[in-house]
């Protein structure tokens, strides 16, 4: 593969099953994504953008056509080693930031790194780095209930590259905020992404946000049908 290609979807279907009947999410998704790219996704409620995060991030199987990501053939690995892969190089935000509640937020970013098994030391000095990155030393012993929602997601993205990723998924994550909040929390992603190396995929109904990617998709009826760059 060009070793420049992280992601590449090859006419991938995903179908799903309900009351007895086949919806297809995803109808033949064929699409290459570059080592470091920021591609956003855009696309009406329902037409398969969160699918789309979710079989990239190893989340769901495609029922038909292949997945590669980092030179991993997804249809020949089982669910184990697919775990494997999604916590090493894949970081998750989600629209309503997902935080534990009664965990500070260091706390809350130091949990990914202990469910890798890192001892405490490490855990405590990788989430105050990652949580520096994002802004946040000064509010590091708050709970998500004493921040503000700009405060909550950047906790959230500080969890998702605190065991620096290679991919990190956005879905909806400024869908919460108010928009001058929302440009801040798409600058700190294009900022970290930019220094970090790291691939974004990014996908939204703020055309604000998208329209400031330098690749857009758009989606409709799990199918690709529109293709933008900056
Ligand atoms: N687990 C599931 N079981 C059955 N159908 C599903 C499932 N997940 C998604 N779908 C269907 O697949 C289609 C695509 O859903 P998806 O969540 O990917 O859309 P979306 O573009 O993210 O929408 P939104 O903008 O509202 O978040 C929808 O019609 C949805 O009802
Ligand atoms: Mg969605």
């Amino acid at each position: 593969m060009n070793n420049d290609v992280i992601i590449r979807f090859t006419d991938v279907h995903k179908k799903y099953k309900s009351e007895g009947i086949d919806f297809k999410a995803l109808d033949g998704v064929s699409l290459e994504i570059h080592k470091g790219e920021f591609l956003g996704i855009s696309g009406k409620s329902g037409s398969g953008k969160t699918t789309l995060l979710n079989v990239a991030g190893l989340i769901d199987r495609p029922t038909r056509g292949e997945l590669i990501i980092k030179d991993h053939k997804i249809s020949s690995l089982d669910d184990d080693s697919l775990s494997e892969i999604r916590a090493k190089e894949i970081g998750f935000i989600f629209q309503t930031f997902n935080l534990l509640p009664m965990l500070s937020a260091l706390e809350n970013v130091e949990y990914p790194l202990m469910l890798m098994g890192l001892d405490a030391i490490e855990r405590r000095k990788m989430a105050e780095e990652a949580l520096r990155k994002v802004g946040l030393d000064l509010v590091k012993n708050h709970k998500p209930s004493q921040m503000s929602g700009g405060q909550r997601q950047r906790v959230a993205i500080a969890r998702a590259i605190v065991k620096n990723p290679s991919i990190i998924l956005a879905d909806e994550p400024t869908a919460n905020l108010d928009s001058k909040t929302s440009q801040e929390v798409f600058d700190l992603l294009v900022q970290l992404q930019r220094e970090l190396h790291i691939t974004v995929l990014l996908c939204s109904h703020d055309n604000d946000i998208i329209s400031q990617t330098k690749r857009v998709i758009k989606i409709a009826d799990g199918k690709i049908i529109e293709e933008k760059r900056l």
